[in-house]
């Protein structure tokens, strides 16, 4: 028996020593040692031995066992160590290497001007509201003092809620995509009694074809002011601090007479040209010297009454930009549709 333990033991050995992974060496200590093991097979043979012979064979079973535990111990810690190695050499990180910069992103040229206008008016002590971009039509013509032949509620400029009810005095669905945030200054007047001064920023919709000027969705930011005594005047020394202070301290403002059915009396405001300066005349401006920027005026006295603000009482005046224009002429950028493509070529460049 001590010669079969020998040979299996001394066979089993150099397996061990040679086991290429710790799964093989794992299946050689069962095939050996386990429970059902050979090495416990044999010795399960022991009871047949005689008295004397028993102690001997039991000293080299025993010895025998300790070696093969020890070898398998030794080659399960090689193994190990061996997968740690190729571990570590598969993830060595070359820390000389320059490192990748995570992409933020940024402001849109958009939000940029916008951001800026709202900071500008918030100094002047305005406040921002917003309203529907899907609006009542009488908030964004009737109270507005719209009559109702004005081309502005035609079928072919605006855009209607179809399945809207139909409005009894105009015949048209009762709601639209508002055209304008001047809806938003008729909201606010019927909330509140003056003093008021709210800026309203915001998305409008108009039927246009697409080209480098025009959209069917653009965004528009809409001034209003209605206090005690608040006159033309200050309408206009307020858009002289906002132009200079958007294009430039030597930027001029123009006032050129034009009809809002809301504002009287009303007009179109025109910067001098931000790209020559206005005295030698450019593309840009088409060798005009001035570039038209805006509507405005003081708020009709109808718009107050239809909102319930005594017009004997209180003034205001109104003025509505749009922000695309602002954006193209503050970046000088030729084509506005550069602004909604979301190429980042363009974008990266702000
Ligand atoms: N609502 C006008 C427009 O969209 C702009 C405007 C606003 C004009 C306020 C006068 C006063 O064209």
């Amino acid at each position: 028996m001590q010669e079969q333990i020998i040979t299996l033991c001394s066979a089993a050995l150099p397996k061990i020593e040679s086991a290429a992974t710790v799964a093989e060496l794992e299946a050689l200590r069962v095939q050996v040692l386990g429970k059902k093991g050979e090495l416990t097979a044999v010795l399960r043979g022991m009871g047949a031995l005689s008295e004397a012979e028993r102690p001997l064979v039991g000293q080299v079973a025993n010895e025998w066992r300790e070696k093969l535990t020890n070898s398998i111990a030794d080659r399960a810690e090689m193994l190990q160590q061996a997968l740690l190695a190729e571990a570590l050499a598969n993830e060595t990180i070359d820390v000389t290497l320059p490192g990748k910069m995570p992409v933020t992103g940024h402001k849109h040229p958009m939000s940029i001007v916008q951001d800026e206008l709202v900071d500008i008016f918030l100094g002047m002590g305005f406040s921002v509201a917003e309203g529907p971009q899907i609006e009542f039509s009488r908030y964004v013509f009737d109270a507005l003092n719209s009559p109702l032949n004005h081309p502005s509620r035609d079928l072919q400029d605006t855009f209607y809620i179809k399945d809207a009810p139909i409005d009894e005095t105009t015949g048209f669905p009762s709601m639209v995509l508002r055209t304008h945030t001047s809806s938003v200054q008729i909201r606010a007047m019927m909330a509140q009694q003056p003093p008021i001064r709210i800026i309203s920023p915001g998305r409008v919709y108009r039927k246009d074809e697409v080209d480098a000027t025009h959209s069917p969705n653009f965004s528009q930011m809409e001034a209003l002011v209605v206090d005690k005594g608040v006159t033309m005047a200050d309408l206009m020394g307020t858009l002289e601090v906002l132009m200079k202070n958007i294009f430039g301290e030597e930027t001029r403002t123009r006032f050129r007479p034009h009809h809002f059915p809301f504002t009287e009396p009303s007009a179109e405001v025109d910067i001098s040209c931000y790209i020559c300066g206005g005295d030698v005349g450019c593309r840009v401006c088409k060798y005009e010297g001035w570039i038209e920027m805006l509507g405005a005026g003081v708020v009709h006295p109808a718009v107050l009454r239809n909102c319930g603000i005594d017009p004997e009482i209180y003034s205001g005046y109104a003025f509505g930009v749009g922000l695309e224009r602002l954006t193209l002429g503050r970046f000088a950028i030729d084509d506005m549709r550069l602004l909604y493509d979301g190429d980042m070529r363009f974008l990266r460049q702000f």
